[in-house]
């Protein structure tokens, strides 16, 4: 009989890549710990929903007009509360807050800058489907004055120093990239920590399987009604295989779900808004996605830009996002340059 090896905490797959590989900085691995203790904290509210008086909407809305949930709020005051006073933050940023979060006097400030959707899938909350928390970490670029503004946040995506997300389902998992790869973390509610469940995520380059709201399909541009109408066509068609579909409307789940089985994701500029570069927001939801499937060695464009190399404008910016199997976003990428 073989003894079972040791279950790996995320607290110790931390303190490794700080000692083993210098890879983090002990203020980011402490930063990191306190995310990931308020996205416990965030997956305990959703889990008590009704019971926590937690559904339903909060009657505001956010910067982009968009109506706010009661748990919109709720986690976002969980990831500000619990990030202010660590001494490892200079300022943070939401989808709910209209500009940046500086730490406050009282405290410390450390050099990080801490951006997050609180809560991905808003319109999931009340019907009881998984929902998320992402999360991208910068740092406070050098030589920048001392106050912190947030031109200091206007950073591409490829200087990101940490990027993840929690996603709240059938099980709560923490997923992770520091830029060594991907690890997949499992809260485990008995012990109430997070415990390394897979590490060296990889995305296959292939797939037969695609993400996107159909319900658009009339406005989206030609290059991608062009490859969904392949994916569609089957056997049949040009791609001569049968491609299956689906759409969480929780970029959180469906990104999961890419990074453990394959397949893309596209939510797509279109022409609903022809004055919006599209729906999703490039700071805290498609930059952090981005690198995290990056890492997991497959690709995001925006169909005609990698993502990452993006220099946003401000800080509530939108994209165009396409990510997922290698194979197929360079598909797409290849249709919008034809
Ligand atoms: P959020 O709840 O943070 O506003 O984000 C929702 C996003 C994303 O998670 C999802 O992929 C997309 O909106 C769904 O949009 P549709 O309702 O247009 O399908
Ligand atoms: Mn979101
Ligand atoms: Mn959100």
């Amino acid at each position: 009989m073989t003894a079972q090896s040791p279950k790996i905490s995320l607290t110790r797959y931390l303190v490794e890549q700080q000692r083993v590989d210098g890879r983090i900085p002990s203020d980011l691995r402490l930063l990191l710990e306190v995310v990931a203790r308020a996205c416990k904290s965030i997956s305990h509210a959703v889990n008590k929903g009704a019971l926590g008086g937690v559904l339903g909407t909060a009657g505001s809305e956010n910067v982009q007009g968009e109506v706010q949930k009661q748990l919109d709020i709720i986690a976002n005051d969980v990831l500000i509360e619990a990030n202010e006073w660590g001494g490892h933050l200079a300022a943070m940023a939401s989808e709910e807050m209209d500009s940046i979060h500086v730490v406050p006097n009282r405290y410390p400030q450390g050099e990080y800058l801490l951006l997050f959707d609180p809560l991905d899938g808003s319109s999931n909350i009340d019907v009881n489907v998984s929902i998320g928390t992402i999360f991208s970490v910068l740092r406070k670029p050098e030589g920048s004055a001392p106050a912190v503004s947030e031109q200091d946040f206007l950073q591409c995506g490829a200087r990101q120093v940490a990027a993840g997300y929690c996603v709240y389902g059938p099980q709560t998992t923490l997923v992770l990239t520091v830029g060594d790869g991907v690890a997949m973390f499992t809260l485990d509610r008995e012990q109430g920590s997070f415990v390394l469940t897979q590490e060296n995520v990889r995305i296959p380059e292939d797939t037969k399987e695609f993400a996107i709201n159909m319900s658009n399909m009339r406005h989206w541009d030609a290059p991608v009604r062009r490859y969904v109408d392949e994916c569609l066509a089957g056997q049949e068609g040009p791609r001569g295989k049968d491609f299956n579909m689906r759409w969480v409307a929780s970029m959180v789940a469906d990104v999961h779900r890419i990074l453990t089985r394959g397949g893309i994701f596209l939510y797509p500029w279109d022409k609903r808004e022809p004055d919006k570069p599209g729906k999703l927001r490039l700071m805290y939801e498609a930059n952090p996605m981005a690198w995290l499937v990056e890492q997991a060695g497959g690709a995001a464009s925006t169909g005609r830009q990698r993502i990452l190399d993006i220099e946003p404008a401000k800080l509530h910016e939108r994209v165009s996002v396409i990510l997922g199997s290698k194979n197929e976003v360079e598909r797409v990428a290849a249709y919008h340059s034809r």
